[in-house]
């Protein structure tokens, strides 16, 4: 065991005593000052409260520093092993719940190196060798948002695996298309859902861009300049995973755009989920009836016994005002900073915690609605074929077969849509007769072409809705993203 030096043993005695007197005389950088912080100070200036989650970055990037410090003889070989048990010692602390966390200490960084002090004494002191909490922050801040990225990256996975399958399952399931929220064509029900496993695929591109551009090292850029001490920066860059060591110290402090990134790409998601959520919201009303969402992600009234409402999508759809919030603000604190470092960058955590956690519990909500919800397809069948949606269908007939212009044959359409409204029925319910009297050239064969199903059968070209497309895209998705 460590003797407890004087310092470490006063460390103790103060944890005993009130916070307000803890505070009088930090261990880290009190030497140069008479006074601690006043309450108010210390509670200003804590990010423990929320820092603490950069833990096992933290210890982690500490531990490739010293046994860098160490291959390259700046300390020794057992100071070295000792500071690295000891902060071994403080991962089980801290994941058992005993770790004595105090906001006299500030941060994650000098709660840390305060306890390893009270663990094993004077090696601890020389930890800091070669770097400020500047390069250190920086570098846990990165560690911390590429986990969050690999997270994230798994998370959107497993949904796009939830829409594919449900694509599949509903590849010739026909629903109406709409642009203005109005009737344009009948699609797929698995040809729509595919259209989000696309947008959950650029999201997960921007993951990925995100990631690379992020992956570089700060450690060993010191407070802002660098240091006077031989250290190996790619040592701790390949131990720590990181590609490189960043090529400018000024910046390595001070850029938090990997932070800006990550909160962009979150914000882009969050708006995917937004809108399938609130699609979700349309098609469980009565009105439509298009689904019945899951009793699990539903909530009742405390009134209306009739009702269940569809909490989970509506939370989803509002919980991006959030993340779409933490960019603007992160956006606000970072904009007019000088380099290098300032305090104000501790404001940067906390949004980036928030959104990784929000896109985690939206994500597993999404998913889960999706995997039981159940969709009404004759519901959806019924009002694929309202509104006349396959008016389009008849015009490109009218192209096909008798060869006329497309200005043209709209305008045939557009007069037979009429007489339809007027008779109050769907273009297929007119006669023959009525049709021809509009255009002599319309045969029988229309009808075959009225129908839904050949409406949605006939749209092959790349990308369109046909259900032999919709099947052929699972395919192609389940290859590209599984
Ligand atoms: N808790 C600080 C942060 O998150 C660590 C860096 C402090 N650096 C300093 N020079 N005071 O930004």
């Amino acid at each position: 065991m460590f003797a407890v030096p004087d310092e470490v043993r006063n460390v103790m005695t103060q944890r005993k005593k009130s916070q307000r007197e803890a505070a009088t005389a930090n261990v880290i950088w009190g030497g140069r000052f008479a006074d601690g912080p006043g309450q108010i100070m210390e509670e200003i200036n804590a990010s423990i409260s929320f820092d603490q989650r950069l833990y096992r970055q933290d210890i982690a990037a500490s531990k490739a520093h010293t046994a860098m410090l160490a291959a390259q003889g700046i300390i020794s070989a057992s100071d070295s092993r000792a500071i690295s048990e000891g902060l071994d010692v403080i991962i089980s602390e801290i994941e058992t719940g005993i770790f004595p966390f105090s906001t006299a200490l500030e941060d994650i960084h000098m709660n840390v190196e305060a306890r390893l002090m009270e663990l094993i004494g004077e090696p601890a002191g020389r930890l800091h060798t070669a770097r400020s909490r500047n390069d250190q922050v920086a570098t846990d801040f990165r560690l911390w948002v590429r986990d969050a990225l690999d997270g994230l990256d798994r998370g959107i996975q497993e949904f796009q695996r939830i829409l594919i399958g449900r694509a599949e399952e509903h590849a010739a399931t026909i629903m109406p298309g709409y642009t203005h929220l109005q009737t344009g064509q009948p699609v797929t029900l698995g040809h729509h859902l595919l259209a989000y496993v696309e947008m959950l695929g650029r999201d997960r591109g921007r993951v990925a861009d995100c990631r690379v551009r992020m992956n570089e090292n700060p450690l060993g850029s010191g407070a802002l300049a660098g240091t006077s001490f031989p250290i190996d920066r790619e040592k701790t860059s390949s131990d720590l995973g990181f590609n490189c060591p960043t090529a400018n110290s000024l910046d390595a402090v001070s850029d938090r755009d990997f932070a800006l990134e990550f909160l962009s790409l979150a914000s882009i998601l969050a708006v995917h989920m937004s809108r399938l959520a609130e699609e979700l919201v349309i098609w469980s009303n009565a009105s439509f009836g298009f689904v019945e969402l899951p009793d699990s992600f539903s909530s009742g009234s405390s009134m209306l016994p009739q009702k269940k409402n569809p909490d989970a999508a509506e939370l989803v759809r509002a919980k991006s005002g959030r993340v779409i919030g933490s960019l603007n603000g992160l956006l606000i604190v970072m904009k007019g900073l000088p380099l290098a470092y300032s305090k104000d960058m501790q404001e940067d955590k906390e949004p980036v915690f928030e959104t990784s956690d929000t896109l985690e519990l939206c994500l597993s909500a999404m998913t889960g609605m999706m995997t039981d919800i159940h969709f009404a397809s004759a519901r959806m069948a019924k009002a694929a074929g309202a509104g006349q949606s396959n008016a389009t269908d008849l015009a490109d007939w009218l192209v096909r077969v008798l060869g006329k212009p497309f200005r043209e044959a709209h305008h045939i359409t557009g007069t037979l849509v009429k007489l339809a409204e007027d008779k109050a029925c769907g273009l297929e319910e007119l006669s023959l007769a009525d049709m021809q009297a509009i255009e002599s050239g319309i045969t029988e064969d229309i009808f075959v072409v009225l129908r839904l199903e050949n409406s949605v059968n006939s749209r092959t070209s790349f990308g369109g809705t046909a259900p032999a497309n919709v099947r052929a895209a699972c395919t192609a998705a389940k290859d590209k993203y599984l």
